[in-house]
């Protein structure tokens, strides 16, 4: 695992649109999952601005949804999709085309997963994961616990995720219960996997997910397990509050 510390959340945000910058440029038809949550916002809204400057063209890239909430329409604030879609696929202008979903709502929602992990297959799996860290180690929905094979499929969020996802809409009872999630098989196959955690709340998950054992409690601890791992974070997420 690479780490990189940073002093703040902004310039942690700087590094990864660096990172995320170079990799476009150097394989313009990459393939990448993305998480939403509030972490990756600013670097996102970098590398947008990038965009707007003629610095980088990302109308090649594939992304593919990393998870949603079941039965939240994308009109829904809510929705998953709907925040990518803002923060990523139109400021980036990627084309329809080129981007793979999950259906949040569905008749058949565990079929869908299915469906959806034969599509991450078919298209040789991912180049790049870009992921948060959830307060318990989830990565995208993967919940504890959370095997290395587990795969591509509906999941009853924990109690502390709806706690931390509270926040987001106003508080717990609009939190949606049950969500879809890439598993972390196709997670972990990825050939790079940016990690960014910044905030002396991420502190104690982030320790347990780079030293700690690795556990399905700790689904993120299976980083220490992938190919190619680089970690963007700040002083306060690394250290503790100190
Ligand atoms: C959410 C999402 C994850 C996200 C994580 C961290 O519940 N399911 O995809 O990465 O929690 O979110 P944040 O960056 O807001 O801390």
């Amino acid at each position: 695992m690479d780490v990189i510390v940073e002093t703040n959340p902004q310039t942690a945000s700087q590094a990864g649109t660096d990172l995320l910058a170079t990799l476009i440029r150097r394989k313009p038809t990459l393939k990448a999952v993305l998480a939403t949550g509030n972490t990756p916002m600013d670097m996102y809204s970098r590398l947008a601005a990038l965009k707007n400057a003629g610095k980088i063209d990302a109308g090649q890239m594939t992304v593919f949804q990393l998870d949603a909430y079941l039965d939240v329409p994308d009109t829904d604030p809510r929705s998953l999709y709907g925040w990518m879609d803002r923060s990523f696929i139109q400021p980036m202008d990627i084309p329809a085309t080129q981007v793979h979903r999950f259906r949040e709502t569905s008749d058949d929602p565990h079929g869908d997963c299915v469906r959806y992990a034969d599509t991450i297959r078919a298209s040789g799996g991912f180049d790049l994961a870009v992921l948060g860290l959830g307060p318990n180690g989830h990565l995208g929905f993967n919940e504890p616990p959370s095997a290395a094979d587990a795969t591509t499929r509906v999941v009853t969020l924990t109690p502390e995720s709806i706690i931390s996802n509270a926040v987001y809409w106003g508080g717990i009872a609009r939190v949606p219960k049950v969500s879809v999630t890439v598993g972390m098989d196709a997670l972990l196959a990825s050939s790079q996997i940016i990690l960014i955690a910044t905030g002396a709340h991420k502190h104690d998950i982030l320790r347990r997910t780079v030293e700690g054992p690795v556990t399905p409690d700790v689904p993120s601890s299976f980083l220490q397990t992938a190919a190619k791992v680089t970690i963007i974070t700040d002083r306060a997420a690394w250290e503790g509050d100190r």
